[in-house]
């Protein structure tokens, strides 16, 4: 039995029958949509360049074909471990063997009055996304509330359909979570080029409302007029029904490298789940990684333990993210990097950097460079260790040490 229909959820599912498990399948999900895309919701669906029917990340043949039972509309509101089962929100309980949560996050909701004004919109699922684009085709001036991946991708998004736009942002800098300072500049410049205003360092105290305006008001008195704000200040993960039965925690539901939590018969994926992952630096903490391709990958891992094959979780975090014509792609985590490589030309706006923390090449960030990002996948994956002269000499062969074999002691550590 498997919680939660995204990324994670039909992940599991679908790699629990490549595996070989032939046991009956119920993927419960609390949307009525099947699993879909959500990265389009910001960018392309938002644009009006990406269609609704291309979102499915799964057919409905996929699902008959692999006996997935996929439940719409339903909650599960309380497990009871002991006699292993789920009770769903309608009092129902549904019996499991092997039960996987993958409940994902949620919005972190803005919190200040007038927060509840219906000009507010957040962006996580497709309801939210339709009513956004819905109301950005009338809308003339927006206010983003926070300057992360939702919200830069909104900005660029509702700027390329000619609104105004002012984000807001309470760090002094972008993308402060995952971006180093010398890239949080450059995307504040590849927005403010294209004529997006920012407000720095100040909290939002409140938001006024007449019948068809909004203004949102700054800790400093400051107030931005719109016709629609956008918030995008991060997730909270969905940990309750883990936490209500018991579960380890430790700032999401707590799993070791095969994906089980602290019940043998509970395996957890995804955004909800925190982890020790196998590149973190001595003495750091479980974290939770916020990406597709942790929901992926950590999904197969989960399946490969329900069915006996327990594979430790070692893939590499890698993250996206399109604005305007720019593709971020980044590869490994940059924290506690001592410095960094340039390679590539930043006029052209096709270059990337190469993190270190001290000689150990760590993440790789790359703009309009995707060659670049899949070698550096292979690199950080390698445990190759190219030097920082190597990699700012335009014609050191990148893709040579990719490929090269990497002895096996040397390895991911
Ligand atoms: P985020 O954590 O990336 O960014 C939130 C931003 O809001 C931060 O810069 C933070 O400093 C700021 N902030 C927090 N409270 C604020 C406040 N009261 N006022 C103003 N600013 C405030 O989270 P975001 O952008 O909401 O994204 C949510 C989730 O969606 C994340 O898990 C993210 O990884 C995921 N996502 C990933 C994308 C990608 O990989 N391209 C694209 C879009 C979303």
């Amino acid at each position: 039995m498997i919680v939660g229909a995204s990324y994670a959820g039909i992940q599991l599912a679908a790699s629990a029958r490549e595996f070989g498990f032939d046991g009956h399948i119920v993927l419960l999900g609390d949307e009525p949509d099947a699993p879909y895309h959500r990265p389009p919701l910001s960018k392309g669906f938002l644009t009006g360049s990406y269609a609704e029917d291309r979102l499915p990340l799964r057919s409905q043949a996929f699902l008959e074909e692999e006996k997935i039972q996929w439940m719409p509309c339903t909650r599960a509101i309380y497990i009871d471990r002991e006699r292993k089962e789920v009770e769903l929100h309608d009092g129902t309980r549904i019996t499991y063997d092997h039960l996987a949560l993958t409940t994902g996050a949620r919005v972190r909701k803005l919190d200040c009055p007038g927060a509840a004004h219906e000009a507010v919109h957040y962006l996580r699922d497709l309801r939210d996304a339709r009513r956004l684009a819905e109301t950005a085709r009338t809308a003339r001036r927006a206010v983003v509330i926070g300057g992360g991946y939702i919200g830069l991708e909104a900005a660029a998004s509702l700027r390329q359909q000619g609104l105004e736009v002012t984000v807001v942002e309470t760090e002094l800098r972008l993308l402060a979570r995952v971006a180093s300072p010398w890239l949080s500049e450059f995307m504040l410049r590849a927005h403010t080029d294209r004529g997006v205003a920012f407000e720095f360092g100040r909290k939002v105290v409140a938001l006024h409302s007449t019948v068809d305006v909004c203004s949102v008001e700054l800790e400093d008195g400051t107030r931005l007029m719109c016709d629609l704000v956008v918030v995008g200040i991060g997730v909270v993960p969905n940990t309750e029904l883990a936490a209500d039965s018991g579960l380890k925690l430790a700032g999401g539901i707590a799993v070791d490298s095969f994906a089980r939590t602290s019940d043998p018969s509970i395996f957890a994926a995804g955004d909800c789940v925190s982890f020790v992952p196998y590149w973190a630096p001595a003495g750091m903490p479980a974290c939770r990684i916020e990406s597709v391709q942790n929901a992926n990958d950590m999904a197969k891992i989960a399946a490969a333990s329900i069915v006996g094959r327990s594979e430790p979780y070692r893939a590499l975090p890698w993250f996206w993210s399109d604005q305007y014509d720019l593709k971020l792609q980044m590869a490994g985590v940059n924290t506690g990097f001592t410095e960094f490589v340039l390679r590539g030309a930043v006029e052209d706006r096709k270059f990337s950097l190469f993190y270190f923390r001290g000689v150990k090449l760590i993440a790789v960030d790359s703009i309009n460079r995707p060659q670049d990002h899949m070698l550096a996948r292979k690199l950080l994956a390698n445990g190759a260790q190219p030097t920082p002269q190597q990699l700012a000499d335009p014609d050191f062969d990148l893709k040579a040490l990719a490929n090269q074999p990497v002895p096996v002691a040397q390895g991911v550590a």
